[in-house]
């Protein structure tokens, strides 16, 4: 897959990479997407208090984890993880334009020639005020990020799980300078512990229950004949099969997040199956 000035070597890719990052085979990956950092960090809760396994090889990813600011991935974490030789993109997030603007000028400055590119997680600007995520807030973000990097650092904007929506958003994206598309991010839920009544817990479904909502996703996005950006598809990876299902429905690659999680390695044997069984696809 080509992305702008980079190829890469493997149409699988680990997202949300553990900021521990470690073991064989992570150097056949195509490329390493970071968890989101923020510019200042944000407490909240350790992956392993606010990350539930709820249905078979499904996972809710609570709201209020705790998020990394742009410094410490700069000085500790981006090191670590560029070490398997393979791209990296550090995903951001902010409220607004401005906050976008503001990391991305950041990471390039301090980490520019590190950075494969950035990932732009589209998540509800100023929450507090009740704005919603319209095709140009995302154009708007994208823009901003896209100007603050070098040319040929790639953007790869991250859309929600939105099948009647996702295809404005993408536009958005593509009219403000995007590299590529990764479809998709989890989907907002409410999960209800089994047990004696507890609080219910809101946060983002992912894995095999999230898989025919990315699918059908993915599907929208490449069967648009005005969109011409390459997409990472996202969502329920856990198989050879899966990965061929993702391509087939228009996918240029993929990312595995909740697989990695709960068997760590998986992307790394993924990318060697792809790349001793799909050779056309790598
Ligand atoms: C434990 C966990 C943490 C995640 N953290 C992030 C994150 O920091 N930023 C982001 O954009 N997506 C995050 N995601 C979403 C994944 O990158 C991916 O888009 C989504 O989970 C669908 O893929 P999956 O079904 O393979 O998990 C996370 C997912 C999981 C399971």
């Amino acid at each position: 897959m080509k992305l702008g000035a980079i190829t890469l070597q493997n149409s699988v890719c680990l997202a949300t990479a553990p900021w521990e990052l470690d073991g064989p085979g992570y150097e056949r990956l195509g490329a390493i997407f970071t968890k989101t950092v923020t510019m200042e960090p944000r407490p909240g809760l350790p992956g392993d208090e606010g990350i539930l396994q709820v249905a078979d090889q499904t996972l809710l990813n609570r709201t209020d984890l705790r998020v990394e600011g742009a410094e410490l991935l700069v000085h500790e974490h981006l090191p670590r993880l560029r070490r398997f030789g393979v791209p990296v993109f550090v995903s951001i997030t902010a409220p607004g334009v401005p906050g976008f603007r503001k990391i991305a000028r950041y990471l390039e400055r301090e980490a520019g020639e590190q950075l494969a590119g950035l990932e732009v997680y589209i998540a509800a600007p100023h929450s507090s005020a009740g704005s919603e995520i319209t095709p140009r807030f995302v154009r708007e973000a994208t823009e901003a990020v896209r100007t603050e990097l070098r040319a040929d650092a790639a953007v790869i904007v991250k859309l929600p799980p939105w099948p009647d929506h996702i295809r404005g958003l993408a536009l958005g994206a593509q009219e403000g300078g995007a590299t590529a598309l990764a479809a998709t991010n989890t989907l907002k839920v409410l999960h209800l512990p089994a047990g004696p009544p507890a609080a219910p817990l809101v946060g983002g479904l992912s894995g095999e229950a999230l898989r025919p909502l990315a699918l059908r996703c993915v599907w929208e996005l490449a069967n648009d004949p005005q969109l011409r950006l390459p997409i990472f598809g996202a969502g329920g990876i856990f198989t050879l099969r899966d990965v061929e299902d993702y391509l087939r429905v228009g996918a240029h690659a993929v990312q595995v997040a909740s697989g990695e999680w709960l068997s760590p390695g998986l992307s790394a044997r993924l990318a060697s199956e792809v790349a001793h069984q799909m050779p056309a696809a790598r």
